[in-house]
């Protein structure tokens, strides 16, 4: 006899896991620094119409297939159509949480790691972020400090998922969801109070538009995907453990506006900072383990809100890692009939394992290079180039063009009856950036990402 399959226990519980999945690394780590690269206040602004015009639709499209169907991404897809390709899309999305977790948890792991430096003291010792940078460096080379808290980091995953569905992550994410958004006040706060924090929040809120081209623009929509967990099933499996009563619109709302407010929040609080201790704003992706612990110990108070800002940045990652490991385990427990405990700890150790290389990038293996990228950069770019945009690609298509508005409108219709009847005009836009917004511009997005759009345009502009 098959058992009840698991739900949350109440729609909150869905909207913190589903914010918790979204809110990551993301968020804090990269969305801070991009945003810094290239133009401030005008790549937010690109990037919040991305986020509307496309993120919210596809987050939309992927929750309602996992609470139509009650199934992971491949029997969510399999539920609703007969063809193979389908069912591979399904299985690609499971596919990409293995690869994503797997170099997800490094830098994870480097952050938990940071919590334990940043009470030790040792940020004191290196007081320019040339040092910091090679007091970073030396920590990631050292095999035992980066395979030690990735493995540490898995099995703190490992554990909330291991609880279940209501018992691990969603109570979890109520805990975790809260604590994390009081410490990025308090941070935010913090930065805010520093003589000198103008010049931080000017950098983040002038626009720069002359920083806006056709790059900085898909760097946005690529984002905007990432950010939102979108593109390989792990909000669909999320919806998947809604109940019908659930108001998919109205949460998935919910869900992209806590996403967004964090990231901002995230960028007031680092540059006020980065900007009050005089510290380098473009420091690009070492932003956040060479130039904040110079920022710190620069700071008054700065020992503690080192401690507090590595804790939430391991949290943010946490909430995260379980919804890319609860894709894998929902897979093996529906399709394949695996007791969810099995498939937990057999999967947690064999995404630990694909991780040891991602780790070793940085020390052991660093030369070994395929097209010049070290196995950590190789995860990466297939995750987040190729897996994601292709996922989110097809699932825009399928919803709107092979499933059909018709039937996905009478599921979706379900516990938003009011949205329907008061505020229709809403639906009318969701079809329509659905079904020609999201699939041309994610598709531009992927060409410009495995690297043929940039090709594309320059035979255009030698044309003429
Ligand atoms: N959204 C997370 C972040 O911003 C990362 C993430 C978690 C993710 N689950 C995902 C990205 C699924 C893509 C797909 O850090």
């Amino acid at each position: 006899m098959k058992l009840k399959r698991e739900k949350w226990g109440s729609r909150l519980g869905f909207i913190l896991a589903a914010a918790g999945s979204a809110v990551g690394l993301g968020n804090v780590w990269k969305f801070p620094y991009i945003a810094g690269e290239n133009g401030g206040a005008a790549f937010i602004f690109v990037y919040l119409i991305c986020i509307a015009v496309i993120g919210l639709p596809v987050l939309i499209a992927e929750v309602l297939l996992g609470r139509s169907t009650h199934r992971n991404p491949v029997g969510a897809f399999r539920a609703l159509s007969k063809s193979k390709f389908w069912t591979a899309v399904g299985g690609m999305g499971v596919f990409a949480g293995f690869v994503i977790l797997s170099y997800y948890s490094v830098v994870a792991g480097w952050s938990l790691g940071y919590i334990i430096e940043a009470i030790k003291g040792t940020f004191y010792d290196y007081t320019t972020t040339t040092s910091s940078g090679e007091h970073f460096g030396g920590l990631v080379s050292n095999v035992f400090w980066s395979i030690g808290y990735l493995a540490a980091f898995m099995v703190l995953t490992m554990v909330l998922v291991y609880r279940g569905v209501q018992k691990g992550i969603e109570s979890g994410s109520k805990i975790m969801m809260p604590i994390l958004f009081i410490l990025l006040i308090v941070l935010m706060i913090r930065g805010l109070t520093l003589p000198g924090s103008e010049a931080g929040l000017s950098f983040l809120w002038s626009p720069d538009w002359s920083k806006i081209s056709a790059n900085s623009i898909l760097i946005a929509l690529g984002h905007a995907f990432f950010t939102l967990s979108l593109g390989m099933g792990a909000m669909m499996t999320y919806g998947s453990y809604m109940s019908k009563e659930g108001n998919i619109p109205a949460a998935s709302t919910k869900v992209v506006f806590l996403d967004t407010l964090i990231a901002l929040i995230a960028g007031m609080a680092i540059f006020t900072a980065v900007f009050a201790t005089g510290q380098d704003p473009a420091a690009g992706p070492g932003l956040i383990f060479h130039t904040l612990p110079v920022v710190f110990i620069k700071m008054p108070g700065g020992y503690i809100f080192a401690i507090l800002f590595f804790i939430l940045l391991t949290i943010a990652a946490l909430t995260s890692a379980i919804s890319l490991l609860e894709v894998v385990v929902a897979y093996f427990v529906d399709e394949r009939g695996w007791k969810r405990h099995r498939a937990v700890i057999t999967f947690g150790i064999v995404i630990f394992l694909l991780g040891v290389p991602s780790a070793l990038s940085f020390n052991l293996m660093a030369d070994a290079t395929l097209f010049g990228l070290t196995f950590f950069d190789v995860a990466d770019f297939l995750a987040a180039n190729i897996l994601l945009p292709l996922g989110g690609l097809f699932i825009a298509v399928f919803v709107a063009w092979v499933w059909g508005f018709d039937k996905a409108l009478i599921k979706m219709k379900v516990g938003a009856e009011a949205i329907f009847e008061n505020s229709g005009w809403l639906i009318v836009l969701w079809k329509i950036f659905l079904k020609y917004f999201a699939p041309i511009l994610i598709f531009l997005v992927f060409l410009s990402s495995i690297g043929i759009l940039p090709k594309i345009i320059n035979f255009f502009t030698d044309l003429f």
